[in-house]
């Protein structure tokens, strides 16, 4: 279907964002994430992984210790667990190296339950006390760098580093003798830095594994009807730079069980945006929407018969008695259907200025006699419009306005047909009839590969060069970690 688009006449500030110039497999759509998208998306990780951090338990502690004037004291710090984790700050730098992920002035708090006992030199006698202490953890810094590789079409995600580094405890004990504090403080601080370190760095690569899955588990296709499926299977490895990342998918339709037609687009351009900094980029190159027409095409959806008509004299005979005398005269006062086929995919081509489609369809008329349907003439017609594009929800929808129209007597059983006398009628007929059917069409839309969960925000559509791109801000909707279906179809 030859979708379209409208022309935002904004002043657009063409913000270039470097892209890799193609090598591997075609690409007809790419998607950027820009600086915005990707602090937007590390916010999202810090958030979820801040909340999977709390509580975190931490395996008991057991040691014996030397306590002048006292002697072996056995101490036990048990129920440790993590809450209250705060990030000072946080930044996210994508390189070639992968992504990093940093959190710098980390604090968190631990719960503690401490006990101790000694014997005495007095004599068998066991001294034993227990209570409870909170420790402060102050200053850590978290790094992340993780990396992404296309996998046979699905993204892998790995953790190259993941970095947890404390700088500086305080312990607050609840109750128990002077001398335990500093006791505690000597034998135990390294320790607890150790195993807070640990069990961080072993929740957050739980996490990022979690990730790994979901991205795993995201479909190949997605589909669009009965007909079609969007191929959002992965292509080329994404491409890092200092502040973005791109990710390049398939983005042809395919018919649910046939092969691909092949398409060649030349050089990418880059993915680009207005200057108003949104967080990503969605450019779909317009072999996309042509392979989508040429899918519609070839599984004949694009044939109709139409028997009912606003103007529906013009379905009788009488009403063409004017303009071609020799049809009434032949078959006076009959019902008419017109049976319209496209005679070839529809063609479109998407420039700065607009996005214009032709169609070329045939247009028989048939003259209804008793059960017969007798067809007695076939005009061709190039149908020439200006397409128009909008955004509801993910899907992209399109809408298609007439500009103008050619025609031609292809074949006649009723002689010679004036073509302009014909053109008021066929020109009604396009515009009641044609231009209707098509844009129901096309108002279906397509949806987006953008993962479930997010949605599109101040999405703004911009065409250029053979390629609509989409620009948008992301938010977030709390269901990513439902595990199944993570591609929203609508
Ligand atoms: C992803 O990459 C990691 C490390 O390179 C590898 O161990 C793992 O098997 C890969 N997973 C898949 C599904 O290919
Ligand atoms: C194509 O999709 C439709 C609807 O989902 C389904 O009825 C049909 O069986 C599918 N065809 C194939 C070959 O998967
Ligand atoms: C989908 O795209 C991938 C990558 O370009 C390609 O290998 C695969 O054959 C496509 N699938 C279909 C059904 O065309």
């Amino acid at each position: 279907m030859p979708p379209l688009k409208t022309i935002y006449l904004t002043i657009i500030f063409i913000l270039i964002i470097p892209y890799p110039i193609t090598t591997g497999d075609q690409s007809y759509i790419s998607i950027l994430i820009t600086q915005k998208g990707l602090t937007f998306t590390k916010d999202l990780l810090i958030s979820k992984a801040i909340s999977s951090l709390t509580p975190t338990p931490i395996p008991e502690i057991v040691k014996t210790v030397k306590i002048p004037l006292i002697g072996k004291v056995h101490v036990v710090l048990k129920d440790i667990s993590i809450n209250g984790v705060q990030v000072g700050s946080s930044d996210v730098v994508p390189s070639v190296g992968g992504v990093v992920i940093v959190g710098n002035g980390v604090s968190c708090e631990l719960e503690v339950k401490w006990h101790y006992s000694y014997g005495t030199w007095v004599g068998p006698v066991s001294v034993s006390d227990s209570g409870t202490a909170s420790i402060k953890v102050d200053g850590m810094e978290i790094s992340v760098t993780l990396d992404m590789v296309n996998k046979e079409g699905s993204m892998n995600l790995s953790i190259v580093e993941c970095n947890c580094h404390i700088n500086d405890i305080s312990i607050d004990l609840d109750g128990g003798a002077s001398w335990l504090y500093q006791g505690i403080v000597d034998a135990f601080e390294d320790e607890i830095v150790l195993a807070v370190e640990k069990a961080i760095t072993k929740k957050l690569k739980a996490g990022i594994s979690h990730l790994e899955s979901i991205l795993q588990t995201l479909p190949k296709q997605i589909p669009v009807d009965d007909t079609a499926s969007l191929n959002v299977t992965f292509v080329n490895n994404p491409y890092m730079s200092d502040t973005s990342l791109g990710v390049e998918i398939n983005g042809l339709f395919v018919e649910n069980k046939t092969h691909a037609h092949s398409y060649h687009n030349g050089l990418q351009p880059p993915v680009s945006c207005s200057e108003s900094s949104k967080m990503i980029g969605i450019a779909l190159d317009e072999a996309v929407f042509k392979s989508a027409s040429a899918l519609y095409y070839n599984a004949k959806f694009m044939h109709w018969i139409v028997d009912k008509i606003p103007q529906q004299s013009i379905l009788n005979t009488a009403g063409w008695r004017f303009i071609v005398p020799q049809l009434y005269k032949k078959y006076p006062n009959a019902d008419m259907n017109l049976d319209i086929t496209l005679s070839d995919p529809p063609d479109m081509q998407i420039s700065w200025q607009k996005i214009g489609a032709i169609v070329y369809a045939d247009l028989i008329i048939d003259v209804l006699e008793g059960d017969d349907t007798i067809p007695v003439a076939c005009i061709s017609l190039v149908i020439a419009g200006t397409g128009s594009v909008e955004l509801v929800g993910k899907n992209l929808k399109s809408h298609m306005n007439l500009d103008d129209f050619t025609m031609s007597l292809k074949w006649s059983k009723i002689g010679t047909l004036h073509m302009f006398l014909i053109q008021p009628v066929m020109w009604t007929i396009i515009e009641t009839v044609f231009l209707p059917y098509v844009n129901a069409r096309l108002g279906v839309g397509f949806p987006l590969p953008i993962i479930r969960g997010f949605m599109l925000q101040n999405a703004e559509i911009i065409p250029s060069d053979s390629r609509i791109t989409v620009c948008s801000d992301v938010a977030y909707e709390e269901y990513v970690d439902s595990s199944r279906s993570l591609v929203s179809t609508s």
